[in-house]
């Protein structure tokens, strides 16, 4: 990372003991590092351990109190590179969310020209509760790039996920920022066709029947794929979702019909299939020209089946090709899963039992297990859909070996 520009920002978290090794990390591979430290901060490591090892003097205030000199936020923002806030505490994750600027650090993230990275560290309950969820899904959309908490012992004495990601993997999300890692990505230059939303069938110009799929899974595997190099083609529903990258073919269709007709036209150039789209199973058998009236006090819309776009894939998979499913079971998961994966010849299949609190539609959690045709299973915690995303993906770098 010769000459890359890094300014690093420190919170007051326990965690911040550890910043002191990504500091030798990022010293070590011959990037310029700067340190921002908030004045909670100060309580967990010195400012004169950050200043020397980063050999750069430290911003903490706006001003210095000895010879009221400036700490300019707006140079700090366009000094850098890259921004890495670690740790980062709940407190000023949710002032990010608010844009609150009332420290140098938070004055700085609102000023930067390039990317933020974050990397929270909290207590178990504090990383679950349904605020610091919204934080984090919220600072992901305004563009900062999370490296989520690992499970593990925490400084409460309690076990589970809240705890830093370590320095090791820090620096590793920082080299693939910078394109500089030595091992390309699995994904880099790999064409992955992706399915997620719901689907419209029409039952006369102004009516549908539809479903609760806000598409977030789909779109969420999308975007982890576009980061790891991956070009996406995303054949989506109607969602109120919307991203934008030039590794990105987002097509917009409304109908199973339309989707099949975009997943026939795109799969045979694609080493991946992931198939996340809650496709209506059935359809009117004729939607109606004009807008129906109503009669009579009831009223029969007849349905027919659906084409299976998830079938067309796997009867027309190539060897090379590798395509994922999802279930979404409420008895007998694994058995019924087991009988889809076979049936559309997948090679792996992501289970959504919807049994427990924060699974399923329309919220920002997912709690999956995966199953493979190589009789291979793993279970996975209740996680937000974006951690879900990783661990999906890191499955099928695992699985493609
Ligand atoms: N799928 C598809 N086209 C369809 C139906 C489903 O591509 N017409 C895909 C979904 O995107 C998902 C998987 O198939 O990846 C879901 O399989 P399916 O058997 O349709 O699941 P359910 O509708 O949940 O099945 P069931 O009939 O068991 O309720």
């Amino acid at each position: 990372m010769n000459s890359k520009r890094i300014l690093l920002g420190i919170t007051g978290g326990i965690a911040a003991y550890k910043i002191a090794f990504l500091i030798r990390l990022l010293r070590k591979s011959e990037a310029e590092v700067k340190c921002i430290m908030t004045p909670a901060s100060c309580d967990f490591i010195s400012p004169v351990v950050v200043s020397a090892l980063s050999g750069n003097p430290v911003g903490i205030e706006f001003w210095n109190k000895e010879d009221g000199s400036w700490n300019n936020h707006v140079e700090y923002g366009q000094w850098a590179d890259v921004f890495i806030i670690a740790p980062l505490t709940a407190n000023t994750m949710s002032k990010m969310v608010a844009g609150s600027c009332d420290n140098l650090l938070l004055a700085t993230y609102l000023s930067m020209k390039g990317k933020t990275i974050a990397v929270p560290a909290m207590d178990l309950d504090m990383y679950k509760h349904a605020a610091t969820r919204r934080n984090l899904d919220q600072l992901e959309k305004d563009g900062v790039i999370i490296i989520p908490a690992e499970e593990g012992e925490l400084a409460s004495g309690l076990e589970g996920q809240g705890r830093m990601a370590e320095p090791e993997t820090i620096m590793a999300v920082i080299e693939d920022f910078f394109g500089s890692a030595k091992k390309k990505s699995d994904f880099e230059d790999k064409a992955i066709l992706i399915t997620a939303g719901p689907t419209y069938e029409a039952i006369d110009p102004v009516r549908f029947i539809g479903n609760h799929s806000s598409g977030k899974m789909g779109f969420n595997i999308a975007e982890v794929m576009l980061e790891l190099g991956a070009r996406v083609i995303l054949v989506s529903g109607p969602t109120a979702l919307n991203i934008q990258h030039p590794n990105l073919k987002l097509i917009s269709i409304q109908s199973a019909e339309e989707m099949l007709s975009e997943v026939k036209n795109h799969w045979s150039s694609c080493d991946y299939g992931v198939f996340a789209a809650a496709v209506a199973d059935y359809k009117p058998t004729k939607a109606a020209d004009q807008k129906i009236k109503k009669n009579d006090d009831t009223m029969n819309i007849e349905l027919v089946r659906n084409p299976d776009v998830l079938g067309w894939a796997g009867e027309n998979k190539k060897d090379n090709q590798i395509l994922v499913g999802f279930a979404l079971e409420t008895q007998n998961a694994t058995e019924n899963a087991k009988k889809k994966l076979a049936a559309k010849k997948l090679n792996m299949i992501v289970v959504n039992t919807m049994a427990d609190e924060g699974a399923g539609f329309g919220v920002n959690t997912n709690k999956i297990s995966i199953l493979d045709d190589r009789n291979n299973s793993q279970e996975f915690q209740l996680k937000s859909k974006r951690e879900v995303a990783t661990d999906i993906v890191n499955y099928l770098k695992d699985y493609k070996g």
